[in-house]
């Protein structure tokens, strides 16, 4: 009797892959939950689809200079839980402009002919980029060259378009809100304001989220410029209402009506060049000089980015990751994975690049906070009634 040949339901996948050999970089700066997503796309094409899968490092900068890492079961492996990534990330280097230092002089050039040269060498069949709307920037132009790329949606500040949470922005959220609850206890003992300044760049995503979960009782985003005045009348209303400390977030790039954002710094050979910061210090210098309250900013940072994914977080990296390795494996490029309600989709990277998704003024969350006695620093009804509050003499020490 002949034998009957033992096909394996992994055979069938392999036998219907498009792709051999896959490239994963993660671009921008880093956040929890990429070594995740690598763990999920290097998994699912080994095991399921018996794909080779190299890492490049520290983002594009790895796929110009062909620095390669060789990802495996073994190399993936207990890595589910560990925050940045294992391949390193970088928020500079850009294939068509970049840096190199020469004779003491750094040099811009387009090395994009470059790149193409790393990814045939490597004879890759496609590349995922886990990264945010700069790294999908990039991967667009890259693909206009011919490259075969899948993206990921990476970022605390969850504001890609087209995807209702980026990976990393449900940790940087628990991050702040924690914070939130151990500053509300110290601003309590000593009858302070605390003005919390959170990252985001031009979205208000993690200080609305993080202000409505840790019960703000003002936040400041970019989407809604504020007026000062109103900021301390809160303030002032507090004490007389006997709640003698005030919490504010205030997203780094928030601003006053008619003033600009605050810069803290530019980065010369970044993508996105601006780096926002310091609007806490100012609103905390404001509020003090007009109530008389004492008031501090705390500039949380990238702590916000750092150490352990919250179990959200780790869940969607997995989902994200599979998708990423089975549109690669079905030869479906130019994509980029997304979460719509709780569903995982993709889009065209197109529909991506070099835009931003701020937060609605007409958001739900919006009108959850404000119904439940948070400020925006724009409600003049509210203040009809202004009471000042006896000045409390600042402590010492
Ligand atoms: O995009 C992520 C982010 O953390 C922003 O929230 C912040 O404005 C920026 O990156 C900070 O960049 P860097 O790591 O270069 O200081």
């Amino acid at each position: 009797m002949k034998k009957k040949k033992n096909t394996s339901a992994n055979d069938n996948f392999a036998a219907k892959c498009k792709v051999k050999k896959v490239g994963i970089l993660t671009g921008g700066g880093d956040c929890p939950g990429l070594n995740a997503v690598i763990r999920a796309v290097t998994k699912t094409l080994i095991g399921r689809y018996n794909v080779e899968v190299i890492g490049f490092k520290d983002g594009f900068r790895g796929l110009v200079l062909n620095q390669t890492k060789r990802l495996t079961y073994m190399t993936v492996s207990g890595i589910l839980d560990r925050g940045g990534t294992i391949l390193g990330s970088s928020n500079k280097d850009n294939p068509f402009h970049f840096g190199q230092m020469r004779n003491g002089r750094m040099i811009y050039s387009d090395l994009s002919r470059q790149t193409m040269q790393t990814y045939r060498k490597n004879n890759l069949d496609a590349l995922i980029c886990l990264g945010g709307d700069g790294t999908m920037s990039i991967a667009n132009d890259l693909i206009k060259k011919g490259m075969n790329i899948i993206g990921v949606p990476k970022t605390i500040d969850n504001d890609l378009m087209e995807t209702d949470r980026t990976f990393g922005f449900d940790t940087s959220v628990s991050i702040v809100t924690e914070a939130v609850d151990r500053l509300r206890t110290t601003a309590a003992s000593h009858h302070r304001c605390l003005v919390v300044e959170t990252m985001g760049r031009y979205a208000g995503w993690i200080a609305l989220e993080a202000g409505i979960a840790g019960g703000a009782d003002v936040i400041l985003i970019p989407e809604i410029p504020f007026n000062p005045s109103l900021v301390c009348d809160v303030v002032d209303s507090r004490f007389s209402h006997h709640k003698h400390y005030t919490i504010i977030l205030v997203a780094e790039g928030a601003k006053w009506e008619g003033g600009e954002m605050v810069v803290e710094r530019t980065v010369k050979d970044s993508p996105d060049p601006v780096r926002l910061g310091g609007i806490g210090k100012v609103v905390a210098t404001f509020i003090e000089e007009s109530t008389g309250v004492e008031s501090r900013a705390i500039v949380l940072g990238h702590v916000q980015r750092g150490g352990t994914p919250t179990a959200f977080d780790r869940v969607l990296a997995t989902r994200y990751g599979y998708r990423a390795a089975e549109l690669a494996a079905a030869g479906d490029f130019g994509k980029i994975v997304c979460l719509k309600g709780s569903d995982i989709t993709e889009v065209a990277i197109t529909r991506v690049a070099n835009k931003c998704r701020t937060v609605p003024l007409d958001s739900p969350l919006i009108k959850a906070a404000r119904a439940t006695g948070t400020y925006f620093g724009n409600e003049p009804e509210i203040y009809t009634k202004k009471r000042r509050r006896k000045r409390m003499p600042v402590e010492a020490g």
